[in-house]
């Protein structure tokens, strides 16, 4: 594992308001208050294994923000601003950008549409980029262009999945898990060429959002119901770690959502796994 940096947005405005993916039903309540105890529980997990958790103000009115992992994609030092596909989330790629520039970070303001680290996965040795639901396909261009990563690019086609992390997780520099069936025949074939040891997802597990997962390496921060997946993340030497976000859910986000990682230096291999 490496000590990470992650920024994340209290849900202090969270609401389902509006409805832009197949979870989200205005019409179901929503607890703000379990909303808040679960991305708090989320927080003091990372603080816990060690990593830094930066924090952004949460705006009125845009009850999405919580999903960091959407505000913009930062490789290696520079950070390209995300450009949202829905109107009711506009506003939310110039908030983030503007923390980033006040952070002194190189930016880029994107042309295309891109929903950040959504659908921009790096691995350290590439990018794994989404589109289909959000993200324009132009957009990975202009992300590798920008920071310097060769692109592999994957269609979603299940609406459910509709940003790359619900379907996809980066393990470490080599590992990833993913639910095939969330892509494209041809994507899929494109994964199974490039990531043959890839950790493969069922539908049950895909399902309650089990590939919106945060690891740094070594712990697989994912949902304690899932069954299969975590069993065959240890047997692949990782470590699972159930955190429930039931809540944010409502809105078709789970852990990896609210987590924007903060990569500032040239990514270094991942040290040699120590013996358990
Ligand atoms: N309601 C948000 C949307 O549909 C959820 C975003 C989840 N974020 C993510 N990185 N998958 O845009």
């Amino acid at each position: 594992m490496r000590i990470r940096r992650y920024l994340m947005c209290e849900p202090r405005h969270f609401d389902v308001t509006y409805s832009i993916n197949p979870w989200m039903e205005p019409a179901k309540p929503t607890d703000a208050r379990l909303a808040l105890m679960q991305w708090e529980r989320l927080r003091s997990l990372l603080v816990g294994l060690g990593h830094h958790v930066d924090l952004m103000a949460p705006l009125p009115g845009l009850p999405d923000m919580v999903f960091a992992a959407n505000g913009a994609t930062m490789v290696d030092g520079k950070v390209l601003s995300a450009r949202f596909r829905h109107p009711q989330r506009r506003a939310e790629g110039p908030a983030y950008l503007e923390w980033f520039r006040r952070q002194g970070f190189e930016t880029r303001e994107a042309r295309f549409v891109n929903e950040g680290e959504g659908d921009l996965l790096d691995t350290g040795a590439r990018l794994l980029a989404g589109t289909g639901f959000r993200t324009d396909r132009r957009a990975h261009a202009e992300a590798a262009a920008f920071l310097g990563r060769p692109v592999l690019s994957l269609k979603l086609v299940d609406p459910r999945f509709y940003h790359l992390d619900t379907a996809l997780a980066v393990l470490d520099h080599e590992r990833i898990m993913y639910y095939p069936a969330a892509f494209s025949a041809a994507s899929q074939a494109v994964l199974r060429r490039h990531y043959p040891d890839a950790i493969l997802a069922e539908a049950a597990d895909a399902e309650i959002f089990g590939l919106n997962a945060v690891s740094d390496g070594r712990h697989v921060l994912l949902p304690p119901q899932t069954t299969r997946l975590a069993g065959a993340l240890t047997a692949a030497g990782f470590v699972p770690i159930g955190v429930d976000l039931s809540e944010l859910l409502k809105a078709g986000g789970g852990a990896k959502c609210c987590t924007l990682e903060l990569r500032e230096r040239p990514a270094t291999p991942e040290p040699a796994k120590e013996q358990r």
